[in-house]
């Protein structure tokens, strides 16, 4: 009986904090309150969040317009974006011609097909038009926190396999041609070998390759499936987590990818700035530069001095001492198995 009661008052609990929207305070964790959170508005812009969130939140906590996600992404999305909200204008404001059902464009009225004011009078909502229009003549400034970029909102999620594929042939300068005879006149019409050691990784409903009549390597699909995509024609998911299978899988397709960029004849994705004959003692000032831009091609920002030296330290020299090939694939694929290749 007990049990029962206390799990209801924890379900009720677990409701209140849903319908707080997201993380707004750092409330103290309490026994009623054990995540911390807390219902209460903490702003004139957060009060007004609270209040339309029960018309607007059931479509806008995900997807491309998340405004009701969080106090920031109200602001950020919503409020001081001045395609919606016109400080200081009303009249002017999409937001406010939305609840009015009179917006231009192909969604003139929010929430969609249920004019805003009957919310107001089922008593769904109490916020009323004229509050919001109030709320937008005296609207706060900008905060100043909305120009930084707030650490906890910010959210990552792996490359899909397709991504990796697609991109990694890209930077690395290698085409399809590079793993399977497309030369040949007749590579649609039949089976071909796509040879063996050049670690081919394709996904089993693309063409070409689709059910293994061209890619006769059943291993490219499998990596491919190893590596975390997904296949259609075999209702098999994508998989969105990055696991010990998608890491190794990544692992040796970073070293057998580096090499054929390294390896191919007038490719400069990985050499740019210098030939396998540069060494770090000949010409160092090319090793150094062509690291930097290595880095910077692979994760699309400069690297930071420690973050170079590092690599140079521990990837390229020791690499180097056995051959030049060998330090720049290494170094190429420690770039493509970082956290910040893989996640977007
Ligand atoms: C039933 C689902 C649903 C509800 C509820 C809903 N919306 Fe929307 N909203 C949409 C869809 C769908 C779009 C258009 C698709 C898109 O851009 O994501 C949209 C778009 C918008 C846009 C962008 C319009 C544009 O043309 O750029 C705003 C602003 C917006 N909604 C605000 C609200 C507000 C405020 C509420 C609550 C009063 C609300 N929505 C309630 C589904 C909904």
């Amino acid at each position: 009986m007990n049990t029962l009661r206390s799990t209801l008052m924890g379900a009720a609990v677990a409701l209140l904090a849903v319908s707080c929207v997201g993380k707004i305070s750092d409330a103290p964790s309490t026994p009623e309150n054990p995540d911390g959170e807390n219902c209460e508005a903490v702003s004139k812009n957060d009060e007004i969040r609270l209040a339309l969130a029960p018309a607007c939140q059931g479509c806008h906590l995900t997807g491309n317009k998340p405004f009701f996600a969080s106090l920031t992404a109200f602001e950020n999305g919503l409020v001081y974006n001045e395609k919606y909200v016109k400080r200081g204008d009303p009249g002017n404001s999409m937001l406010i011609q939305l609840l009015n059902g009179v917006a231009p464009g192909s969604y003139p009225q929010m929430p969609p097909g249920q004019p805003y004011n009957e919310l107001v009078s089922s008593g769904r909502v109490t916020l009323t038009i004229a509050q919001v229009e109030d709320w937008i003549r005296n609207l706060p400034a900008t905060p100043a926190q909305l120009e930084a970029p707030v650490a906890e909102e910010f959210s990552v999620r792996r490359l899909t396999a397709e991504e990796m594929i697609i991109s990694l042939m890209d930077q690395l300068g290698l085409t399809l041609e590079d793993f399977v005879s497309t030369t040949d006149p007749n590579w649609r019409n039949r089976p071909y070998v796509a040879n063996g050691g050049k670690f081919f990784i394709w996904p089993g409903d693309w063409a070409p390759g689709i059910s293994g009549e061209y890619v006769s390597d059943s291993r490219s699909v499998e990596r491919f499936e190893a590596l975390g995509g997904g296949n259609s024609l075999l209702y098999r998911k994508r998989d969105v987590s990055f696991g010990p299978s998608a890491a190794q899988t990544l692992v040796q397709m970073s070293q057998a990818w580096c090499a054929r960029a390294v390896d191919k004849k007038n490719n400069p994705a990985v050499l740019r700035y210098v030939t396998l004959t540069d060494t770090s003692k000949s010409n160092p000032d090319a090793v150094q530069k062509n690291l930097r831009s290595l880095y910077l091609r692979m994760l699309g920002q400069p690297p930071s001095d420690a973050e170079a030296q590092a690599l140079y330290e521990q990837v390229y020299l020791p690499l180097e001492a056995q051959n030049t090939r060998l330090a720049w694939i290494g170094v190429c694929a420690a770039l493509i198995r970082h956290p910040m290749w893989i996640t977007y």
